[in-house]
């Protein structure tokens, strides 16, 4: 095997290097597991690149994996549910709404244009606020996406929303559509800690969507937010156990990240201390493999007799697949490979540029980052990091040719001091205690020199 760092690499951190940006993340909050991957879009470049020449990067022999942005949602004090980091706005006028879905399908015919009729093995409507939409619109998409690609007949169609609209008529519409997974922000049940967000309590229609999701046998999972304002581990152990009696097949425990202005960012003294955070979502954890949920990653657990959820799949195995993001806001991955890296690419916000771009039919990319082999590794390493499929050591070599220990050693060392890495033999790095909830800290950490080398002026 071949032990030595390949390349024009920069060197690993040391161990004295990764011991520092260890323990320089105890006491924060580590946030959202990398919402862009790799790199951090501080690193992108302004796109005036053609949508052709951004899609040439596309691979049709992939599964593709299709995201469509909503970015509305229902207007709350304080703004945006105090928290979220979403593009996203409040929905003014359901007029907005409508104008924005022609949108969406005009960007979708201009992917398809160059893209062909792909076979699509992921659907998911996001936001922002999928389900706000009318069903009218909710029709015009699908009928959109199955005009311009084609579903694979596994495919899986995700929706997510806000937990108010789905009503029993918008479920039994969105089966009757075909979507087969549908995602509930539930945040938190207690109606004095939801207060802090605006957001209207609903947990009898929680409760009743749950139940008709497992009547439709279709599936459906709970977003829940870990280090919520005055929120102990009791609080969120009563909500997965209330969850789970309700029948959800799924939840995820995102811990709480926090940015620029939002009320939850400026009002950190009403947060619970990072070290009890990390405790909440450990013991979060622990209930829910106690209660036969699979860690599909360390935010997501699935039932264990289901097949795991293939977004999430996709998601982590970005070398093997081609994600489209359209909507404003919205991000695409067309990875490429080793030999010839692609790119990643972020559409422009905000639904008047959002329009003239689509109008001007050049593409809605407002910036993008073309991968060097490098970041590809990154990808695969940081992505390997969050769960199944775990990182493998034997694939890692035979893809990059180079070893996984070797690579990131002083990392792997400052992880094994404080008993937080695993290594099961023939296998690959797990993380494991404190290191778990730290996940997105420790993925910057491994990103590091990459990072510092595409900091540098005219970096290579
Ligand atoms: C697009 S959002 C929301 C879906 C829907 N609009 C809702 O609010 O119910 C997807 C999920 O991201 C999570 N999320 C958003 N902002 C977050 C933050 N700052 N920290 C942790 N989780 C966050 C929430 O759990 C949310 O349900
Ligand atoms: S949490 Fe959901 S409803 Fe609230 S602002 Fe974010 S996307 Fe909109």
């Amino acid at each position: 095997m071949n032990e030595q760092p390949s390349g024009n690499r920069e060197p690993g951190l040391t161990l004295a290097e990764a011991r520092a940006y260890l323990e320089a993340g105890m006491d924060k909050l580590p946030g959202m597991k990398i919402l862009y991957g790799h790199p951090s879009p501080r690193f992108w470049e302004p796109c005036a690149l053609p949508l052709p020449e951004l899609l040439g990067h596309a691979n049709a022999q992939r599964p593709l994996s299709l995201y469509l942005h909503i970015p509305f949602c229902p207007k709350t004090d304080p703004p945006a549910c105090g928290f979220c980091q979403f593009a996203r706005q409040d929905l003014t006028s359901y007029g907005l709404a409508k104008g924005y879905v022609d949108d969406l399908l005009g960007e979708m015919g201009q992917h398809a244009d160059t893209l062909g009729r792909r076979e699509t093995a992921v659907v998911y409507f996001g936001g922002g606020t999928a389900n706000i939409l009318r069903q009218a619109e909710i029709a015009r998409l699908m009928e959109g996406v199955h005009r311009r690609f084609r579903l694979a007949e596994s495919a899986e169609i995700n929706f997510e929303g806000y937990p108010q609209f789905f009503t029993q008529a918008q479920v039994r519409f969105l089966a009757g559509l075909g979507v087969n997974r549908i995602s509930i922000g539930v945040q938190v049940l207690k109606p004095e800690l939801l207060r802090f967000s605006g957001r209207a309590p609903a947990p009898a229609r929680i409760r009743a969507a749950i139940e008709l999701c497992r009547k439709l046998g279709i599936a459906c999972s709970a977003d829940l937010i870990v280090g919520w304002f005055q929120q102990t581990a009791r609080d969120v152990i009563a909500d997965i156990d209330t969850l789970h009696a309700w029948g959800v097949t799924g939840i995820v425990i995102h811990p709480i990240g926090l940015q620029g202005n939002s009320c939850f960012a400026r009002e950190k003294d009403k947060l619970p201390k990072v070290e009890d955070s990390c405790r909440t979502f450990l013991l979060a954890r622990e209930r829910l493999l106690e209660l036969g949920y699979r860690a599909d990653s360390y935010t997501d657990y699935q039932k264990a007799d289901l097949p795991p959820v293939k977004f999430l799949s996709l998601y982590r195995n970005v070398l093997s697949n081609d994600k489209i993001g359209l909507g404003y806001g919205a991000n695409s991955v067309l990875a490429g490979d080793l030999a010839k890296p692609g790119v990643t690419f972020v559409n422009v916000s905000g639904l008047e540029p959002y329009h003239g771009r689509v109008q001007a039919g050049k593409g809605c990319a407002e910036a993008y980052f073309r991968f060097a082999a490098e970041d590809l590794r990154l990808l695969y390493v940081l992505k390997g990091l969050e769960g199944e499929p775990y990182l493998d050591a034997g694939k890692y070599e035979q893809l990059f040719g180079t070893g996984l220990e070797a690579d990131f050693r002083g990392c792997w060392d400052a992880l094994r001091e404080r008993g937080w890495l695993d290594w099961p033999a023939g296998e690959g790095p797990r993380l494991k205690g404190d290191a778990i909830f730290l996940t997105a800290h420790i993925q910057r950490m491994l990103s590091e020199p990459r990072n510092r080398q595409l900091r540098r002026p005219g970096r290579g």
